[in-house]
């Protein structure tokens, strides 16, 4: 089956690191926020999968097909109109009585997808959360869902949409974009999924939900460093020893990163050859490349090839960024 991975976004809240690198290739446990979702797609037996790039596409190309060797189509949305309209960009790949499961490229998520692909109706992926007005949402009978609605005012279901969407048919799915597009129907100024969703059941047809339990955002800084905490746990890499360092687990640090005089973790990523001494780091996600020395950080992003040295102890710096304090 065909997965549509949309990842043609800028990452703005994630700046500075989106802007020298695409949201889904910033690390998160140890590797890109796309590694971790294509891993899932492909133990759920994805064979082929369409991605949607946009900003700074090249890369995430380059390391897609350099890491799976799954069919990849890249498809190229140069301005981005909203989800509804990067979906629409795939219409010329797609058979219109194919089934086609879509994933946000940003949503890491622990499902077991088995029953969702063999599901007879269309169906969405849910979690039910306290305040519902942040999400989109999805109004059931229990069983079928009634209506979509987007950011509810009034609290008319906990079921938030999550971002993993399963259709039987894709005709029915770009109709229905192409009806928004055509009459220019577009809420916060997007052609939105969820308005493409609703009009398809409008039109009849039948969508169910499954829960997912697991539904980790990598959008913001706060929410990376949380998501890096959660998947950390499951790590089961063995640890190498480094003379001097006390290391907390969980933690991911890379082969070839050198560690002296360190305390690491918990909750700590440490990327490919970064070079990290007299320095005590926890809850943080450090780059590849990256130099920190003499210094406590708690909760910090630092990019890739970024170097710090002295003694704040929560920053969020930038690739190639260079920070001498004290
Ligand atoms: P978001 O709006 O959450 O991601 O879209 P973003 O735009 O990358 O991040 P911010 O808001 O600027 O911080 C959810 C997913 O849908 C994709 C994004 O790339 C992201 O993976 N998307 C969204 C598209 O591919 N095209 C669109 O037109 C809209």
């Amino acid at each position: 089956m065909k997965a549509i991975i949309p990842v043609a976004g800028v990452g703005t809240r994630l700046r500075p690191h989106t802007f020298s690198h695409p949201k889904v290739l910033l690390n998160v446990a140890g590797k890109p926020i796309i590694g971790h979702i294509m891993d899932k797609l492909i133990s759920a037996g994805i064979d082929e999968a369409i991605v949607i790039v946009g900003y700074l596409g090249d890369m995430v190309e380059d390391w897609l097909t350099k890491h799976y060797s799954i069919k990849f189509t890249f498809v190229n949305q140069p301005e981005r109109l909203g989800l509804a309209h990067a979906i629409w960009m795939c219409k010329p790949y797609l058979s219109k009585t194919e089934p086609l499961f879509i994933i946000l490229g940003d949503t890491i998520f622990d499902v077991d997808l088995e029953p969702v692909m063999n599901s007879p109706f269309s169906t969405l992926g849910v979690k039910d959360v306290e305040d519902p007005r942040r999400f989109g949402v999805a109004v059931t009978d229990g069983e079928k869902i009634l209506k979509l609605v987007e950011k509810p005012d009034t609290p008319v279901s906990k079921h938030a949409i999550v971002g993993l969407y399963f259709l039987q048919q894709a005709g029915l799915l770009l109709d229905s974009i192409d009806h928004l597009i055509d009459n220019k129907i577009v809420t916060k100024g997007e052609y939105q999924l969820t308005d493409a969703l609703q009009l398809m059941i409008e039109r009849g047809e039948k969508f169910t939900t499954f829960p997912v339990s697991g539904w980790y955002d990598c959008g913001k800084p706060e929410t990376l460093l949380s998501t890096n905490k959660i998947l950390l746990k499951n790590n089961t890499a063995r640890l190498k020893t480094y003379t001097g360092c006390i290391i907390n687990e969980p933690v991911f640090i890379a082969d070839n990163a050198i560690l002296e005089n360190a305390i690491i973790g918990p909750n700590t990523t440490i990327g490919e050859h970064a070079v990290i001494t007299n320095t005590i780091i926890k809850d943080s996600i450090i780059g590849n490349y990256a130099k920190v020395s003499s210094i406590m950080l708690n909760h910090s992003i630092v990019g890739n090839n970024a170097g710090i040295t002295g003694n704040p102890n929560e920053i969020n710096i930038g690739d190639y960024s260079e920070i001498r304090l004290g």
